[in-house]
C-alpha cells in the first residue's frame, strides 16, 4: 500500500510506516501546495494530513484509492466529513493525548496576559525599564475571585477548569449539550446561556470546535456585550472569532485584552495589527505542541492509519 504524508513527522514514526508502506513525504517547511496534494493524493491508500491542509471535496474527489486519513490533531475542521463519507474513507485523529498540554498553554495564556508577563518581556526587550517597584507600574490584575467563562466544555475546557480551581476561580460555561448536573457539581460549575456568559465573565475561554455555528460566533455584537476589563483568550479555532471585530474591540479598549493561540488566517506575519497591540498576547498555534504530547500524537496518528487501513477499529474515529 501506499500513503502520503503533507509532512515529516518524527523518526520513530515513519520508520514505522516505512517498514509497512510506501512512503511519500512532502519535506518542505510551508505546507505541501494545493496542487501537488492533488496529484499526490490520486494513488494513494492512507493520508496522514496536518490541520493546515485542506482536504475538502475536490481534493477527495481526486483521490481515487485513498480508503483512511488519519489527522494529527484533535481538529477536524479542515476535512470536508460529508465527501469522506460518501467515499467511505475512514477518518482518524488524536483527541486525549493533547488534552493536558493545551488546558496547560490555556491557563499559561490567561496568566501572561492577566500579569503582563511579555508585556513587561517586550518593555524590557526594549531598553524601557527605568524605574524599579513603583506602586502602579505594569499591575496587572489577580486570577483568585475572578470568574472564568468556558465556551465549551469538552475534554480540554474541563481540564482548563480544573488547573482554574487551583488559582481560586469560579467558572460559568455554555454549551450546545449541557453537562449532567452530578458532572458540574464535580467540576463546580454552573451552567449559563451564552450572553450571560459573555455578560458576566472577566476571562472568557474558547474550547468549541469551529463549525457553522461557531464561525465568528466572537464578533463585534458579543464583544460590546463582554465587560470592559474581560479578557478573550482562545486555542481553539481561528475562525470562532471574527478578528477584524476583535481588532476594533480592541483598540476602542471595548474589551481589555486578548490571548491568542490560533487565527482566521495562519500563519501571522509580523505586519499584523495585533502585533503592534501591548494588550494581546500572541502564539504560534502551540496548543499541543510540547516534546512529549507530540510523540504521543505521532503515534496514534500512525496506529490509527494502520488501523483504519488493515479494516481494524481506530483508537480514536471521527469516521
Ligand atoms: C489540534 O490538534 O487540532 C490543535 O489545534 C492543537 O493545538
Amino acid at each position: 500500500m501506499r500513503i502520503l504524508l503533507t509532512r515529516k513527522l518524527h523518526d520513530f514514526a515513519i520508520k514505522d510506516l516505512q517498514k509497512r508502506y510506501e512512503v511519500i513525504i512532502h519535506r518542505g517547511k510551508t505546507p505541501m501546495p494545493r496542487k501537488t496534494l492533488i496529484e499526490k493524493i490520486r494513488n494513494v491508500d492512507g493520508l496522514i494530513c496536518f490541520p493546515y491542509d485542506i482536504i475538502d471535496k475536490e481534493i477527495l474527489e481526486s483521490a481515487e484509492k485513498l480508503r483512511v486519513i488519519s489527522t494529527y490533531s484533535v481538529g477536524y475542521d479542515h476535512i470536508d466529513l460529508n465527501s469522506a463519507r460518501k467515499k467511505s474513507i475512514k477518518i482518524g485523529y488524536t483527541p486525549e493525548v493533547l488534552t493536558n498540554a493545551t488546558a496547560d498553554l490555556t491557563v499559561g495564556l490567561m496568566l501572561d496576559l492577566m500579569r503582563r508577563i511579555t508585556e513587561g518581556d517586550r518593555l524590557i526587550r526594549a531598553g524601557k525599564w527605568s524605574q524599579i517597584f513603583g506602586a502602579h507600574d505594569y499591575v496587572g490584575v489577580d486570577l483568585e475571585g475572578k470568574t472564568l467563562g468556558m465556551l465549551g466544555m469538552g475534554r480540554i475546557g474541563q481540564a482548563v477548569v480544573k488547573r482554574a480551581r487551583g488559582f481560586g476561580m469560579t467558572t460559568k460555561y455554555h454549551i450546545r449539550t449541557r453537562l449532567s448536573k452530578i458532572h458540574e457539581k464535580r467540576l463546580g460549575i454552573e451552567f449559563v446561556s451564552f450572553s450571560e456568559l459573555i455578560k458576566t465573565s472577566d476571562v472568557l475561554s474558547l474550547h468549541v470546535p469551529h463549525t457553522k455555528q461557531t464561525h465568528h460566533i466572537i464578533n463585534l455584537n458579543s464583544l460590546q456585550k463582554m465587560k470592559k476589563t474581560a479578557i478573550l483568550i482562545n486555542t481553539a479555532r481561528g475562525k470562532i472569532i471574527n478578528e477584524k471585530d476583535l481588532i476594533r474591540a480592541l483598540k476602542t479598549k471595548t474589551i481589555a485584552g486578548a490571548a491568542l493561540d490560533v487565527f482566521e488566517k495562519e500563519p501571522i506575519g509580523k505586519n499584523h495589527p495585533m502585533t503592534k497591540m501591548q494588550n494581546v498576547v500572541l502564539a504560534p498555534h502551540i496548543g499541543s505542541s510540547s516534546a512529549e504530547t507530540r510523540a504521543k500524537m505521532a503515534q496514534i496518528t500512525v496506529q490509527n492509519l494502520v488501523l483504519g487501513l488493515h479494516g481494524k477499529k481506530m483508537i480514536y474515529s471521527v469516521l
